[in-house]
């Protein structure tokens, strides 16, 4: 990806080493809190797994947003594992940018693009449908706290 690919007069999107962890692993804690968040250990794996495909938003130096796909070549289809961006930061379509250019560099490799949210995260719920996502099915008691996962797919 060239790094000011996608880019608004605010922030930019840009690559993700495994350098960034501490800046993911804030992030994440930022926007899922601690039960929800993946634990910096996951994290390093999924930066230095070539498996994955990991875009951040940055704005002044900062990590504002992150989003990561794992690729399952077998299924021709690819899972969003994460998705985030700093709540101060939300609303000015970075989350729609980085999946954007996430679901880009997994179109290269696979068809489908699939993810699971909390039943109850309308935002992000939100999110998905205006980007062409359909629900597929509901995972009952998918999250540690038993709340149901709906899972949602798009061709690519
Ligand atoms: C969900 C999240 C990624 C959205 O990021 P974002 O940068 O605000 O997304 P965008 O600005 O691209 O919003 C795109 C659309 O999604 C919907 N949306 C986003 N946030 C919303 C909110 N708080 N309430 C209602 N709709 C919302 C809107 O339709 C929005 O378009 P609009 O602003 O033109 O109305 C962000 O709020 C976040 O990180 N939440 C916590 C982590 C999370 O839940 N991740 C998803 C896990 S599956």
């Amino acid at each position: 990806m060239n790094a000011t690919a996608v880019t608004s007069a605010h922030w930019a999107l840009s690559p993700v080493g495994f350098w960034h962890v501490a800046q993911v692993w804030r992030l994440e804690r930022t926007c899922f809190g601690l039960e929800d968040a993946y634990d910096p250990f996951t994290l390093l794996g999924l930066l230095g797994n070539g498996r994955y495909v990991r875009v951040q938003a940055r704005q002044s130096n900062r990590m504002i947003g992150f989003v990561a796909g794992e690729v399952e070549t077998r299924r021709d289809t690819a899972w969003i594992v994460t998705l985030c961006v700093d709540p101060q930061s939300t609303r000015q379509g970075i989350g729609s940018g980085l999946l954007a250019e996430a679901e880009q560099q997994l179109a290269k490799r696979v068809s489908r693009v699939q993810l699971t949210v909390r039943k109850s995260n309308h935002s992000a719920i939100r999110l998905y449908e205006r980007n062409q996502y359909k629900w597929a099915s509901t995972l009952a008691k998918y999250y540690r706290n038993g709340e149901d996962g709906l899972v949602m797919e798009k061709q690519l």
